[in-house]
């Protein structure tokens, strides 16, 4: 773990000290840290000069006086109390006193580390998951005594390194192993009281959860002597539920891994995923009735660090909660538990609430976050009506201004292209047009009135999500942040604003560069053309985002007469002079300009019908008073949704494809 974690820390471009018992084993660490990226480079997520370059950042030695240096410990020893609390006894020695101390332990308290040290308050767990440097969950662990700073600079950390990171309370097995093992633990009750053989609760739990492996062969994986130490673990802390099978117990003896040959048998399937399902309805509600996590960050759990394709939560919800409280109780009556009130209080029409977006503070800000960091913040019409809902009570709490953010890597990497293909499919257009109506209502309250908006732009912001920072007061932006309209290139156009307030930052002829081509900007250039409002590294942007706001709701933006670089002058001049049909037509003169060609060669491969329908919106967008223009995009909606080249080019992304459009479309656009 130790060695995965000081991997990724690397590759995001921070030092790390990787210190380890003795050379041979410092050794060791870099050597596997070595052999994973030259796997990476195999497999083409890293190229070979990379390997170096992250090596590089790696200092591995034995001698901990290096640890003086230290902003942040990831501590990832053996787990065994007394070795861990040396550790951190060592660690105290050592360190700065500003130092954050983080332990990556499984089983035990992050209090019984901190109250070893000289600063508790500055210990939190971090608690990662295997393979530390692929699997993007990490649960920050606040004990009752970690102060507010330390954990939100060892949250910002994990972010920072683009992992989801979850909150979890000091409890045992802290959010997700909660559940996790617990459900690995019913797979083996299952089997020794006779209800399945492994291959059918195999087949059944990857039917009931869509996952790849079921619990035999994850154990089989991740090693069944750590099921059963978790299970233990577990059991002596919260009691006889979480006790560990015999049948388990019976396996580690036998130091062999579970056989998972044979056939499955369908018919009992249904009483197996019941099973599986009531314990977790049971675990989920309960850790989020103790406080140890938000249903929100519990869902987010399971679907990044477990990749389930629904969290429990959501599984409650579709399972329906007076069926999921049955399924939950008959599990747990036999143990003498009962079942959590969450479950059995729930209306069995709303079910149980999952917050999309949540309002809170951030710094002096109040903060309104889209939080569905696994589908990168993608708006669709439940988002939007929470997003709608979040600002309205962010509005009502005044204060000197509203940070807008996602979490994860990307701020919002665009519209649920699925919702869109199926309402195509299904005739029914209309949720279309009401989804951008209500889209453009919401973007519109985004800018022009106290508290102003400042969009906190991290990583991507594509489509949707870059009219959505477009429509704030002002854009704060990282290094990390891009900015792109890949519309045409599925069939649409940006509907939501975009075609109107892009040419208002950057300039008609920059903005048909960007909407024809779908070229995405990086932060740099986004800066330089005026896109951005300030671009800081990661560690400053709330700060950043406390600055803009301090300048107050932003004057009606006017497009600018040149581009903001002299260097995107020969683009600027291009776009100004050819039209859509002209460059189509082979007719515009690039001049040999390998940018311009380029440019021509993407318009190529795009929905010319499309094309033509952003020019008409983007040359109004210089006549039109800005909400005359949002009106315009809206009026078009239909016939770029009705044009075959839209559902052609939304379900060529679901598909994984390139798009085939219509090579004789009409111009009367
Ligand atoms: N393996 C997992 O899937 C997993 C997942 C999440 C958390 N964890 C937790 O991560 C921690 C490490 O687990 P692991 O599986 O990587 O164990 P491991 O045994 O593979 O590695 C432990 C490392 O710690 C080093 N070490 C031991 N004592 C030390 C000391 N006093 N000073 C410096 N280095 C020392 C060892 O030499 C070894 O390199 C444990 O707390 C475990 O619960 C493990």
């Amino acid at each position: 773990m130790g060695s995965g974690i000081a991997q990724k820390i690397a590759t995001e471009g921070i030092p790390v000290i990787l210190v380890d018992l003795d050379d041979e084993k410092v050794q060791r660490g870099l050597g596997i840290i070595r052999k994973t990226l030259e796997e990476g480079v195999e497999r083409r997520i890293f190229r070979a000069a990379q390997v170096e370059e992250i090596l590089g950042r790696i200092r591995g030695t034995a001698d901990w006086s290096t640890l003086e240096e230290a902003d942040l410990v990831i501590e990832a020893v053996f787990e065994d109390l007394k070795v861990k609390q040396d550790v951190f006894r060592r660690l105290g020695e050592v360190c700065r006193p500003e130092a954050i101390l983080g332990t990556n332990t499984s089983s035990f308290y992050v209090r019984d580390l901190a109250a070893v040290t000289p600063h508790p308050e500055r210990v939190v767990g971090l608690h990662y998951f295997y393979h530390p440097a692929k699997n993007r969950l990490v649960e920050v662990v606040a004990h009752d005594g970690t102060s507010d700073e330390a954990f939100q600079a060892a949250w910002a950390f994990q972010e920072m390194i683009g992992k989801t990171p979850i909150r979890s309370a000091d409890a045992p097995g802290f959010v997700v192993n909660r559940y996790f093992v617990p459900w690995l633990n019913e797979a083996v009750r299952l089997l020794e009281e006779g209800v399945a053989d492994i291959p059918t609760i195999e087949a059944a739990a990857k039917e009931a959860f869509r996952i790849g492996m079921g619990p035999f062969e994850l154990m089989n994986v991740t090693g069944v002597p750590i099921a059963l130490h978790a299970a233990t673990t577990l059991g002596r802390e919260l009691g006889a539920f979480y006790e560990p099978a015999e049948a388990l117990r019976r396996q580690v003896e036998a130091g062999k891994p579970w056989s998972l040959e044979g056939e499955a048998d369908a018919s009992r399937f249904q009483g197996v995923s019941d099973r599986l399902l009531g314990v977790v309805f049971y675990v989920a509600a309960r850790l989020v009735e103790e406080g140890v996590a938000t249903v929100e960050d519990t869902d987010i759990g399971a679907r990044v660090g477990l990749r389930w394709a629904h969290g429990p939560f959501e599984l409650i919800n579709t399972t329906g909660v007076r069926r999921s409280a049955e399924l939950a109780g008959s599990v747990v009556t036999p143990y003498g538990l009962e079942v959590p009130p969450l479950l059995t209080r729930a209306d069995e029409r709303v079910g149980i609430p999952i917050r999309l977006v949540t309002v809170g503070q951030r710094g002096r800000l109040t903060s309104v976050w889209i939080q569905r960091p696994d589908a990168m913040n993608a708006l669709n019409p439940a988002v939007a009506r929470q997003l709608q809902d979040a600002l309205q009570a962010a509005r009502s709490r005044g204060g000197p201004g509203i940070v807008l953010g996602g979490s994860g890597k990307a701020f919002v990497a665009g519209a649920d292209i699925k919702f869109f293909v199926d309402h195509l499919k299904a005739g029914t257009f209309e949720e279309i047009q009401r989804f951008t109506e209500e889209g453009q209502e919401i973007l519109r309250g985004l800018s022009g009135q106290e508290p102003p908006v400042v969009a906190r732009v991290q990583g991507l912001a594509l489509g949707g999500g870059a009219e959505l920072a477009l429509a704030c007061d002002w854009i704060a932006a990282s290094p990390k942040a891009c900015f792109g309209f890949p519309e045409t290139g599925i069939g649409i156009y940006p509907g939501l604003g975009g075609t109107q307030r892009l040419p208002r930052r950057i300039g008609l002829p920059l903005a048909k560069y960007l909407i024809y081509t779908g070229q995405v900007l990086g932060a740099e250039e986004a800066r330089a053309l005026g896109l951005v409002d300030a671009l800081v590294p990661f560690a400053g942007l709330d700060e950043a985002c406390e600055e803009l706001a301090g300048r107050g709701p932003a004057p009606e933006r006017r497009a600018p007469e040149a581009p903001g670089d002299a260097a995107w002058q020969p683009l600027w001049d291009f776009f100004a002079r050819w039209s859509v049909d002209q460059i189509l037509a082979g007719e515009a003169d690039t001049g040999g300009d390998s940018r311009l060609e380029k440019a021509v060669q993407k318009m190529r491969g795009r929905s010319a019908f499309a094309l033509r329908l952003a020019e008409k919106l983007l040359e109004r967008s210089a006549e039109l008073p800005l909400e005359a223009g949002l009106q315009e995009e809206l009026a078009h909606l239909r016939e770029v949704f009705a044009f075959p080249d839209a559902l052609e080019g939304l379900s060529s992304v679901l598909e994984r494809r390139r798009p085939v459009f219509a090579t004789d479309a009409p111009s009367g656009a």
